[in-house]
């Protein structure tokens, strides 16, 4: 595979970058009156905003020629088509697929894709029903009121954001509770106020091996078995979301109540699979099939809109701008919406799981840059934290800023206040203040200094309607195309992950010796086995 850092296009944005780039993003916006008319792109409901970036037309022309020398739109149709664009894992890469609508035809390896996608909703909408209405009961007869999810990664971050950002659509008479953490913490205060006569666990697993999720799994288990008898009727209180059917029948749960997802869904991008039953159970099958229309309509436009149109392109072509040609290590994500408070979290595991990578798709080494380190919070509690840092400290953090035209729950004023934050927020990323402007204010001269903002952090303004369960879908699938577009353009594979393979292995290895004294193996690093040592000395 060639040079990353090479060709015409990364050339001539390697060039632009000593201009364009190392200007002022405010002589952008003031000597371009158009320019924030132009800079904006609207398509499947959401309107992106760029004319606070650091680029020109120029910039943006190149970044659309790399794109089209990198064979981006020519790797989306093979993403779309299910051919195994996961290389290292040989396998299709097929999330858009789980928000097909129902009658469309996609046959991939001899499977009826689209048509097993449906058969699975079906099933999830019926178990959702049932718990919903009280059909499906406990062990003791009592109603359903209480849903836990045990899972990590991809099996909890997506349900976990999603029932957050749905809280205004769920059923308030029923618990929603989610559990990643082995440390024991999670599972007891998760469980606790509950009662095991009317809880049901999700076991949400993809490989059904996980350590964390099957420790948990257990501990829940018992916990039942505690509460209600040893012979209590676990079937009834336990069900599984996995693509390992063998796995879930030896932790003894029927597969009847097995909810099934398949090898092309990356666990990242399973949000929308069952591993979003619990999201189901809480809005109900018709504000699910509403958030899958969302990531649909997003998948439409990703897979159609003109390059120049193109929301996930455009944002994964300004990511590389911002990563490879201005230099900067992070991006932040700042939605002004409460609903949204773990978006970033969940974003976290989107794009640095997939854009991570120190190797290309032929396993050659990466020359340029790759992954930035997404992060953030909800505004406007950020701007009283660590937006001080956005603003003076001497890192570049380009900001996506992302706001509802429109809230779900309007005191008095309070929503316009929100939005002003958010825009004045951009604004001061974008503008800075100058000496003179902090001067003109009637600032002492020694404060000046201080006071002075550089400004000139390339921000996105991101905005929606209202925050919907179709609105939902529609901004995870912005971001999962945006990680996309990075990835095809730095020729990696955002769909395997085998970096955190190594940690869970170690992990493994160290059990015999902290639950059952074992001695360490020569092979293991002496630090290593001198904080093992120390943590039995000190009474671990
Ligand atoms: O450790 C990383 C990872 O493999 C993620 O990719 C995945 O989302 C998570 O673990 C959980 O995996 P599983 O759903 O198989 O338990």
């Amino acid at each position: 595979m060639s040079d990353d850092k090479q060709g015409a296009a990364w050339d001539k944005l390697g060039e632009l970058a000593k201009t364009v780039g190392a200007g002022k993003i405010r002589d952008l916006i003031n000597g371009d009156p158009d320019r924030s008319q132009r800079m904006v792109k609207s398509g499947a409901g959401i309107t992106l905003d760029y004319a606070r970036q650091r680029i020109d037309d120029e910039v943006l022309q190149t970044l659309l020629q790399l794109a089209d020398e990198r064979g981006v739109l020519e790797r989306r149709d093979a993403m779309f088509r299910g051919d195994h664009i996961n290389v290292t894992e040989d396998r299709a890469v097929l999330h858009t697929a789980l928000r097909l609508p129902e009658g469309a035809q996609l046959n991939v390896d001899g499977q009826d894709v689209a048509g097993d996608v449906h058969k699975v909703l079906a099933k999830m909408a019926n178990f959702s029903d049932r718990i919903r209405s009280g059909e499906w009961t406990g062990h003791t007869g009592k109603r359903i009121k209480n849903v836990v999810n045990v899972g990590i990664g991809g099996s909890d971050l997506g349900p976990v954001m999603a029932y957050m950002a749905l809280r205004d659509y769920a059923d308030r008479d029923m618990t929603f509770r989610f559990v990643s953490n082995v440390d024991g913490t999670d599972l007891v205060e998760s469980v606790t106020g509950l009662d095991p006569a009317e809880t049901v666990f999700i076991i949400a697993s993809k490989t059904f091996t996980t350590l964390e999720t099957m420790t948990n799994a257990a501990a829940a288990r018992d916990w039942v078995k505690t509460g209600l008898g040893q012979d209590v009727d676990v079937a009834k209180h336990f069900v599984a979301v996995s693509t390992n059917a063998n796995g879930v029948a030896d932790f003894g749960i029927d597969t009847e109540n097995m909810f099934p997802f398949w090898d092309w869904v990356g666990g990242r991008y399973s949000m929308d699979s069952a591993i979003g039953l619990s999201t189901m159970v809480a809005v109900g099958p018709e504000n699910f099939r509403d958030m899958l229309a969302g990531f649909h309509e997003m998948d439409e436009h990703f897979r159609t809109a003109e390059p120049s149109d193109n929301l996930p392109l455009l944002m994964g072509l300004l990511s590389v701008w911002n990563r490879n040609f201005l230099n900067c290590p992070t991006n932040a994500v700042l939605p002004y919406e409460q609903y949204l408070v773990r978006f970033p979290a969940y974003l976290q595991q989107l794009t640095m799981e997939s854009n991570g990578k120190s190797v290309k798709l032929d396993g050659s080494a990466v020359e340029s840059e790759t992954g930035p380190i997404y992060w953030g919070e909800p505004g406007t509690n950020g701007q009283h934290s660590f937006y001080q840092l956005i603003h003076q400290g001497t890192s570049v953090i380009p900001c996506d800023v992302l706001f509802g035209i429109k809230t779900l729950n309007n005191l008095g004023k309070q929503h316009d206040y929100l939005v002003a934050s958010a825009l004045g927020q951009a604004a001061v990323f974008a503008m800075g203040r100058t000496a003179d402007e902090v001067r003109a204010d009637g600032v002492e001269e020694r404060l000046v200094p201080a006071k002075v903002m550089p400004g000139n952090r390339p921000c996105s303004v991101i905005t929606y309607e209202v925050l919907s369960p179709r609105t939902l879908g529609r901004l995870v699938a912005l971001y999962e195309h945006t990680v996309f577009t990075t990835g095809a353009i730095w020729g990696i594979d955002s769909f395997d992950q085998w970096g955190v393979e190594l940690g869970k292995a170690m992990a493994n290895s160290l059990v015999p010796q902290l639950v059952d004294g074992a001695p360490a193996p020569q092979t293991q690093d002496a630090a290593t086995t001198a904080s093992v040592a120390r943590y039995r000395e000190l009474g671990g």
